[in-house]
């Protein structure tokens, strides 16, 4: 079966400011990454998502657009990006850029026409409200904390901005932003970017009214998705933009997709249906966020991803991840940070990449990076962590409490600068890096697990390798196995000519048995294994080690078996 090359995929995640430095300034930058791209050809990725590289005052590090056309002075020239595109393209890779749609920065020049006096002609592009006798005009509160509304003086109004104060939302029931975004989408794919990843795509439509929510305990400003994500109408947006843009060309949409369910996803992204590729769905972050000290559960993981699997079957296409600049290192969350690390991120990265759909891997994760350690506030740069700082200092808590509960949910624990060597600051820059490296950068870095074949930078080689070689992998369908097990997460992956290949992790830090039936082990074709395996040649049961994976060839039991 001839797939899509986006199909066929591996996309890697890129955070620019932390990938590498080329001239000394702390912040990475775009020519930074093309002194790297042998890395990633030698890792095997072949799809580039890149964080914002935008034009921003880095309320939000780039996710605060001032100028959707040109490339911001800290990450070099458009020049510059022509190269990395042009030198991308010519090793066979490709490149989708970040496009943050759903709201601008506060100093983009629309913003400041708009904001300038009510009767602008870009007054419209923004949403404006009068206060409510000097309070905001609804109750929703911002997803970085704090009411969604900001007054502004020049003119007595609010302006909405579900983000920071300094990201006003655009108004995307206007005719005319639609097309001036269409417009920027546009001038990017006639630069000969293969597609865009569509930052907070399901946030663009409001409720009908901007009404109040219910607020039982009467807070004042609560928690405000229900009233702006998913909502209907949406879809109709996002269907406009896909056509006026990206499908007129040869490239593929991403879009971040918090709020829509496996059942809904259809309309997003099933074949020749939905207005996207893939969507990034965000309903196993859930299970961490709300219980940041839990172990991981697989039956709820299984029963998670499983979902989305099914739901997708022969009729959408899944994008694969479990890192990403907004959550915790994975290895630190749901793996082990000591003696199992090796083995803990490995079975985490086999578990996820050889499902149905296009893998990610998010920069630093192919190297089993942890949480960073910062010993004071001050330190930290990400605008939620900083707002929730002061939050958390109003209502009276001390800065250790407040340090601990970052240590385990900021977004800096994901954004510190790659390391790529045991050199001082990791070979990352020569300067000072604009976020402090994480302190392992002397033991874990790309240099030295590049000459390490055990390492895991070692082994994300392999799955990548072992991906594109075996079909199965990529057409196969997703067939749940152990269903009940409380350790190990395993499935097949069956193709239409029978050939199959069986994938199983135990993800627990405890020994655990794997036994089944229906499909026969064949031990010779051991395809990969995180541990070294002993010859053994039981072929329905395995007792695994903790975190150990396995891929096997598999088939299914017939009766002379
Ligand atoms: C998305 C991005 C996040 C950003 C936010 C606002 O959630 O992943 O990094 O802060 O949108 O643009
Ligand atoms: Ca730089």
């Amino acid at each position: 079966m001839s797939r899509p090359w986006w199909q066929q995929a591996v996309i890697y995640h890129m955070y620019p400011r932390s990938f590498m430095d080329s001239n000394g300034d702390g912040i990475g930058d775009l020519r930074g990454i093309l002194s790297k791209l042998d890395y990633l050809e030698w890792l095997g990725v072949d799809l580039l998502w890149l964080c914002p590289v935008f034009p921003s005052p880095n309320v939000d590090n780039g996710y605060d657009v001032s100028n959707y056309c040109d490339i911001s002075p800290e990450f070099g020239t458009l020049a510059d990006f022509d190269l990395l595109l042009a030198e991308l393209h010519r090793r066979g890779m490709r490149l989708m850029i970040d496009l943050v749609i759903n709201h601008t920065s506060d100093r983009h020049p629309w913003f400041i026409e708009s904001r300038s006096t009510r009767s602008s002609p870009r007054r419209n592009w923004y949403i404006w409200r009068d206060g409510r006798d000097g309070a905001p005009p609804n109750n929703w509160e911002s997803i970085f904390l704090g009411p969604a509304w900001t007054r502004d003086d020049a003119t007595g109004q609010y302006y909405l901005h579900l983000f920071s104060a300094h990201q006003p939302d655009l108004n995307w029931d206007n005719p005319e932003v639609r097309a001036a975004l269409c417009s920027v989408a546009c001038w990017w794919l006639a630069r000969g970017v293969d597609g865009f990843r569509l930052d907070a795509i399901t946030h663009l439509k409001k409720q009908p009214g901007l009404p109040d929510l219910p607020d039982p305990d009467g807070t004042g400003c609560v928690p405000s998705y229900e009233a702006h994500m998913n909502i209907p109408g949406v879809l109709d947006f996002v269907h406009e933009f896909a056509r006026e843009s990206f499908r007129r060309h040869d490239a593929i949409a991403l879009g971040e997709a918090n709020g829509v369910s496996s059942a809904q996803a259809l309309e997003w992204v099933g074949t020749g249906r939905g207005p996207l590729d893939m969507i990034l769905q965000f309903e196993h972050w859930t299970m961490w966020s709300s219980h940041p000290h839990d172990p991981l559960h697989v039956p709820t993981l299984r029963r998670i991803l499983g979902k989305w699997q099914q739901a997708l079957q022969g009729k959408g296409w899944n994008a694969l991840y479990i890192e990403n600049t907004e959550l915790p290192r994975v290895i630190s969350r749901w793996g082990d940070v000591g003696t199992l690390r090796n083995q803990s991120a490995t079975a985490l990265a086999t578990m996820y990449f050889l499902m149905q759909g296009t893998p990610l891997i998010y920069q630093g994760q192919e190297l089993g990076m942890a949480n960073t350690t910062f010993h004071d506030l001050s330190v930290f740069n990400d605008v939620f962590s900083r707002n929730r700082i002061e939050q958390m200092r109003a209502a009276g808590q001390m800065d250790d409490e407040i340090l601990a509960e970052l240590a385990l949910t900021s977004r800096d624990n994901a954004r510190t600068p790659m390391p790529w060597s045991d050199a001082p600051q990791g070979g990352f820059t020569t300067g000072e890096p604009w976020l402090p490296l994480n302190p392992e950068y002397p033991a874990v870095n790309v240099a030295s697990q590049q000459q390490d074949p055990g390492s895991v930078l070692a082994y994300y080689r392999k799955l990548i390798r072992l991906r594109r070689q075996e079909a199965p992998l990529i057409d196969g369908r997703y067939v749940e196995i152990c269903k009940r097990n409380r350790r190990i997460y395993a499935y097949v992956r069956e193709a239409a000519d029978g050939s199959a290949i069986a994938v199983i992790c135990n993800l627990s830090p405890h020994p655990a048995s794997y036994r089944h039936r229906e499909w026969i082990l064949c031990h010779p074709d051991l395809l990969l294994s995180n541990l070294s395996v002993a010859p053994h040649d039981d072929t329905h049961s395995l007792r695994l080690r903790p975190f150990e994976a396995r891929v096997y060839r598999v088939r299914r039991r017939t009766a002379s078996d």
